[in-house]
Formats: C-alpha cells, sequence, structure tokens
C-alpha cells in the first residue's frame, strides 16, 4: 500500500485500506466448498458485502502512527471486520432489530435462513480469534495472546455483547443518559476501541501513545453512534443500505430520543472536536484520524 497517513486524501486512503482488507479477508474466508458450502458462503456474503470498513482502517491507521508492520495490521483489521459482521449478522435478526437490508442487500438471514445466519456469525467470531492467535499475524505469541485478550473484552458481555443487551432492554424500560451512554460505549465503543489500540500494541507503543488512541477511541466510538442513531432518524434507506426510521418505531432509547436531533447533533460534534484533542502528542502522524472525526460526522452511509 501507498503511504496512508500522509499525502493522501483521507477517501482515498480509506478506499485503498478497504480494498487491501478486502483481499486479506477474501483468503481468510473458507471458500463456499463441500458439506458445510452454505456456512461459507453466508459468512463470506455478509463479511465482504460493502460495508465502510471504518474498524479495518482504524487498525490500520493505529499501525502507521506507532510503525507496526502492515501485513500484521491488515490481518487484524480483518479479524476485526469479522467480529463486526457477526455482530451485525446477529443485530439484523429478527429476535434483535429484525431487519431486512443490510449494506444495501437482503440481511443474512433473509437470504440464507435464521439457522444458517446465526451459525455463519458463530463461525465468524471464532475465524476473528483464530486469525488472532497464529503466528503469521505477529512472531511474538506474548503479543498474540494480548491482542486476542483484547477482543475478548471488546467482543464480549462487558463489551459489544453487553450493550447489545442494554439495547434490547431499552425498548421495554426507561433508560436515562447515564445509560444510554454506558450502553452505546459498550455496543459500538467497544470494537471501536480495540480497533484503535490494536496498532499500538502491534507497535509496541509507548503507554502514553497507546492511551492517546484509547481516549481518541472513546470520544469517537460515541461520537460515531450517535451520528448512526441521527441517520436512523433522518436518513433514507437508500442511502444508508439499511431500514431507517426503526429506532424510534421499536422505541429504543438513543441520544436523539433523549436529546431530540439538535442536540444529539451538537453532542456528537464535541465529542468529534474531543476525539481529535486527545492526538496531539502524533503531530502531522495523526493527520487522517484528525480527519476521520470530521468524516464520521458528515457521512451519510
Ligand atoms: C453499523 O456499523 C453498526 C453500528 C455499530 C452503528 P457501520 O456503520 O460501521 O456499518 P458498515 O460496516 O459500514 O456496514
Ligand atoms: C448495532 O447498533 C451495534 C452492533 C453491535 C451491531 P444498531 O442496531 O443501531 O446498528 P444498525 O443501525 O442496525 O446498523
Ligand atoms: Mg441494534
Ligand atoms: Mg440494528
Ligand atoms: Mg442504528
Amino acid at each position: 500500500m501507498a503511504e496512508l497517513q500522509t499525502l493522501m486524501p483521507l477517501g482515498d486512503a480509506m478506499a485503498e485500506a478497504s480494498q487491501a482488507v478486502g483481499e486479506v479477508l477474501d483468503t481468510l474466508l473458507p471458500r463456499a466448498e463441500g458439506p458445510e458450502a452454505r456456512l461459507f458462503e453466508a459468512m463470506r456474503y455478509a463479511a465482504l458485502a460493502s460495508g465502510k470498513r471504518l474498524r479495518p482502517f482504524l487498525v490500520l491507521a493505529g499501525a502507521r502512527i506507532c510503525g507496526a508492520p502492515e501485513p500484521s495490521a491488515l490481518r487484524v483489521g480483518a479479524a476485526i471486520e469479522m467480529v463486526h459482521a457477526y455482530s451485525l449478522i446477529h443485530d439484523d435478526l429478527p429476535a434483535m432489530d429484525d431487519d431486512d437490508m443490510r449494506r444495501g442487500q437482503p440481511s443474512c438471514h433473509v437470504k440464507f435462513g435464521e439457522a444458517t445466519a446465526i451459525l455463519a456469525g458463530d463461525a465468524l467470531q471464532a475465524l476473528a480469534f483464530e486469525v488472532l492467535a497464529v503466528p503469521a499475524t505477529h512472531p511474538d505469541a506474548t503479543l498474540r495472546a494480548e491482542l486476542v485478550r483484547r477482543l475478548a473484552v471488546a467482543a464480549g458481555g462487558r463489551g459489544m455483547v453487553g450493550g447489545q443487551m442494554i439495547d434490547l432492554e431499552s425498548e421495554h424500560n426507561e433508560v436515562d443518559m447515564a445509560t444510554v451512554t454506558r450502553m452505546q460505549r459498550l455496543k459500538t465503543g467497544a470494537l471501536i476501541g480495540f480497533s484503535c489500540e490494536a496498532g499500538a500494541v502491534l507497535g509496541g507503543a509507548s503507554p502514553a501513545a497507546l492511551h492517546a488512541l484509547q481516549h481518541y477511541a472513546h470520544d469517537l466510538g460515541l461520537a460515531f453512534q450517535i451520528v448512526d442513531d441521527l441517520l436512523d432518524a433522518r436518513g433514507s434507506a437508500e442511502m444508508m443500505g439499511k431500514a431507517t426510521g426503526k429506532d424510534a418505531a421499536a422505541g429504543k432509547a438513543t441520544f436523539v430520543s433523549l436529546m431530540g436531533l439538535e442536540e444529539a447533533d451538537q453532542h456528537a460534534g464535541m465529542l468529534a472536536d474531543q476525539a481529535v484533542a486527545h492526538l496531539e502528542i502524533f503531530g502531522e502522524r495523526a493527520a487522517h484520524l484528525r480527519e476521520l472525526a470530521q468524516f464520521v460526522l458528515e457521512r451519510r452511509t
């Protein structure tokens, strides 16, 4: 890949990263052959669909800042995208958000049936950990174990899955701002947090650099989910590649439901500014991450 952090406009850098991670995903995901072909087809369908691949981009950008090897970062980026794709497959199931469209195509369970979709999500998650655990990702076994541990925490009950639980419960219970903040930080922030930390772990960065990236992720992740909620309220399905207007219909608690559109907008803007402020120690090396905060606010998909 050409220079990721400097010179290249952010949009080009994101497109290039997306292409590179897509190629790695394509080689890591099993071919749709043999008796399990249907499972592998469903995994490929969900994970190779046209998402923004924001999380792998964060891994690559963090790795570049911290001097980590790019082949390692690409594999870690593919692993986090697998966990993200699994989270979306399960999020769309009838028992959860019951969404028929994802990334501009029928949701995995609509295309393959619920049972296959559940299994495809399960297998994507397991494959992500396998990818992190093998020497091809990094020669240092202790470092690999650290990545495994961090992703396990981010994906599990004290991370993404815990946030999804609070999200579902918010459909039936009154929840306050503190609970919504916790929910968003877990369901979306945790995987974004892992994505930002991973480059620092791979690069053996200083504690100060690791903390700066963690703080950036903390604010960026929350801004990202607030914008997702804003787009659900005012975007179109055509633009987003997924149904909109679903949160209010399901009675979900979000920043938009608690604050209203305008205040939620302002809050996301404040968080994006705050995210950028954490990058000061990196100077120009963090130019793309700075721009990304603005991208998160302005995105329409
Ligand atoms: C959607 O994530 C789910 C949330 C956590 C809000 P993205 O908006 O990153 O989805 P893709 O990967 O681009 O499809
Ligand atoms: C999903 O949040 C977060 C996940 C962990 C998948 P949403 O339910 O708001 O995501 P979308 O709007 O369906 O993409
Ligand atoms: Mg959901
Ligand atoms: Mg959803
Ligand atoms: Mg949403």
